[in-house]
């Protein structure tokens, strides 16, 4: 256990380290992807939901910091700075990943301070996100298409039940509520097993068929994907108390750790062929560690909480031990071994801004528990 504790806080330090220098040598420049182990080139960002994930991880350090210190003060400031840019995408209805950049900054800010005035940008960032559920289909679309259903979603319709709960506002937690047993009854596979995203008709909201724009194929099980649905079905278990949910993120784990390589990291697809099956992702992990360790508070079952919280600390051991960019001096992130889109071949066996954040998130928590 103080092995445990040494080998997290010590990563801990490095990933400040990190971050302050990437601050210092780039400032107000929002990293997502290292190319060669760089954060600033000039490679697409497909879609823009990252920008929270870099001042997310300076309020996780502010709130680690003794209140007062320099080190306090740096943090707050620094956390401040690269948060109010965000503000204005509040009003993002092109955007399906207010959560992502919400819960990262102005909920850890809110929570922090209890200003109102950051918990009415919260409240609004919930209702733009809500303007995309379509009644037909009952679900939140993703942007690529009014047809299209992503299981990323499921990180970011908390955002809605937040608003909804902030509110009072009944219709939005419907729409909240509809969105996930949508998610759960057409992506999640009776495995455990989930699919990246899902097709309707518009026009009736029938459900057609499963597909990916990241995984191998659309039947496959892009590891990603399964990481988000254990964390999202988690979190709206925890707006709804509706108890499918929680099932639903136990059966997406137990897949994730029946099929996870034997140190915790899964490959970037379950169903990835034989010739691309040793590409991992550590973001995937990351997310997967972080998920598992809320699940082990929330399940009624002891042991298997217990089962849960220990394998995510062995994945977030051997994270620390060898995935870790320390040695490589000339490596801006902190964790290697991220994938953004392979199809794409954006991010690719490199350090993935929310990799860094959920890993930070993980340490975090796993260190409050040890
Ligand atoms: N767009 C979310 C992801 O790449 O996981």
């Amino acid at each position: 256990m103080e092995t445990d504790r040494q080998l997290l806080e010590e990563t801990l330090r490095f990933a400040q380290q990190q971050v302050r220098r990437t601050i210092e040598r780039t400032p107000d420049f929002y990293p997502m992807y290292t190319r060669d182990g760089k954060w600033k080139h000039n490679g697409e960002a497909w879609t823009d939901w990252c920008s929270g994930f870099f001042p997310g991880m300076m309020w996780i350090f502010r709130k680690r910091a003794e209140g007062g210190t320099v080190e306090a003060r740096y943090w707050q400031e620094q956390a401040e700075r690269y948060t109010r840019p965000i503000e204005k995408r509040k009003k993002d209805a092109e955007s399906q990943d207010l959560g992502f950049l919400f819960f990262s900054t102005y909920y850890r800010w809110h929570r922090l301070t209890k200003d109102a005035r950051l918990n009415e940008v919260l409240i609004e960032a919930g209702r733009t996100l809500a303007a995309r559920y379509r009644e037909a289909g009952q679900y939140l679309s993703s942007f690529v298409s009014e047809d299209s259903l992503f299981i990323d979603s499921m990180m970011n319709v908390g955002m809605v039940f937040y608003a909804a709960n902030e509110t009072g506002d009944k219709r939005l937690r419907e729409m909240a509520h509809r969105h996930c047993l949508t998610a759960r009854r057409v992506l999640v596979r009776g495995d455990g097993s989930t699919a990246h995203e899902g097709i309707f008709d518009i026009e009736t909201g029938e459900f057609i068929r499963q597909s990916t724009q990241q995984g191998y194929r659309g039947d496959s099980c892009w590891s990603r994907g399964l990481a988000w649905a254990m964390y999202g079905f988690a979190t709206c278990y925890e707006y709804s108390r509706d108890v499918r949910l929680l099932k639903t993120a136990e059966e997406c784990a137990d897949y994730y750790l029946r099929n996870a390589n034997a140190d915790g990291i899964p490959p970037w697809d379950f169903n990835a062929p034989a010739s691309r099956r040793n590409l991992l992702d550590t973001s995937a992990a990351a997310i997967a560690a972080s998920a598992l360790l809320r699940l082990g508070r929330l399940l009624q079952d002891p042991m298997k909480g217990h089962f849960y919280s220990s394998s995510a600390l062995m994945t977030l051991r051997m994270l620390c031990e060898k995935h870790v960019g320390k040695k490589d001096k000339k490596w801006e992130g902190i964790l290697k071994g991220g994938v953004y889109h392979v199809h794409k071949e954006l991010g690719v066996d490199e350090s993935v801004i929310w990799g860094e954040y959920f890993f930070v998130e993980a340490l975090d928590q796993a260190l409050g528990q040890l």
